[in-house]
């Protein structure tokens, strides 16, 4: 197994086979996933079972609550883009499940099938971000917690919740995106897993700072969400068949490029389960 660091941040690891991990390969893709929050694999051959085995190595899955799941196998979600579709799934910043009082830990996104160009992921890192920050603000932003929703997204009031598109439904249970309350998280976590301290609010999910309007929270929040995308600063993965991300919602967040208009893009999600997050 061969492990490359990338630029600004991530790891890429090669000449390995998913399928058959011993548990010294796996402590060193965990730590290399401690480390950096997100870790690409090249040339997988996984059906279902093997990428929610894979998933299972890292602790429960999580069945999404509104992404379309595989007919066999629930535990996976299927991110799809159909040719006459225009909007695609996760193509705004985002973390996935911030909207939950336990936050997923990560998600495993294996390609099934890619456009010929196109529909790459950036990546962008929470700890790096945090880092980047003036210590003034970080001061400031440590006593603070945030208003995290999935209403506006999944639920009945988004217009665009069922697609505008030709396709097939890609969104459910809005009614259960209604009735989700809103939790609320420390805008600077201690890691779970690497213990360091990282951002946590995000472009799409988090309304506003706690005991703030949406409107006073809105310009620290947008400046944040600049900052933490800068081009230099994001890692961008160009997806091939069978290859997979890794990714800690904790420690980054990610956007789905919707460059590819006319083309089909298949991905399978598995979701893990994570735990409550304590502020640094
Ligand atoms: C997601 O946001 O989970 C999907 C990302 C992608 O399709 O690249």
């Amino acid at each position: 197994m061969k492990i490359e660091a990338l630029e600004p941040f991530g790891y890429e690891i090669s000449d390995l086979d998913l399928k058959q991990v011993t548990e010294t390969e796996f402590a060193d893709i965990h730590a290399a996933f401690a480390d950096a929050g997100i870790v690409f694999f090249r040339d997988q051959d996984l059906a279902p079972a093997d990428h929610i085995t894979l998933a299972r190595r890292f602790g429960e899955i999580n069945i999404n609550r509104f992404f379309t799941p595989h007919p066999d196998y629930p535990e996976v979600a299927l991110v799809v883009k159909e040719p006459a579709q225009t909007t695609n799934i996760g193509g705004t910043w985002h973390t996935d499940h911030s909207y939950d009082d336990v936050p997923a830990l990560g998600s495993i996104l294996l390609a099934h099938e890619v456009p010929p160009t196109g529909g790459n992921t950036q990546f962008a890192s929470m700890y790096r971000t945090w880092e980047r920050l003036s210590p003034g603000l970080q001061t400031t932003l440590e006593g603070m917690r945030a208003v995290h929703s999935a209403h506006h997204v999944f639920g009945t009031k988004n217009p665009h919740q069922d697609s505008d598109d030709a396709g097939a439904r890609r969104i459910h249970n809005a009614d259960v995106a209604d009735r989700l309350p809103d939790p609320v998280h420390p805008v600077v976590i201690k890691h779970p897993i690497s213990g360091k301290k990282a951002l946590y609010v995000n472009p799409q999910f988090t309304l506003r700072f706690e005991g703030w309007s949406d409107a006073d929270s809105r310009p620290l929040l947008d400046y944040l969400g600049a900052l933490a995308t800068e081009e230099a600063e994001l890692c961008e993965f160009e997806w091939r068949v069978g290859s997979i991300a890794l990714w800690d919602n904790r420690a980054t967040w990610h956007n789905a490029r919707n460059d590819y208009q006319g083309h089909r893009r298949v991905m399978h999600r598995i979701t893990i389960e994570g735990c409550a997050l304590d502020a640094a």
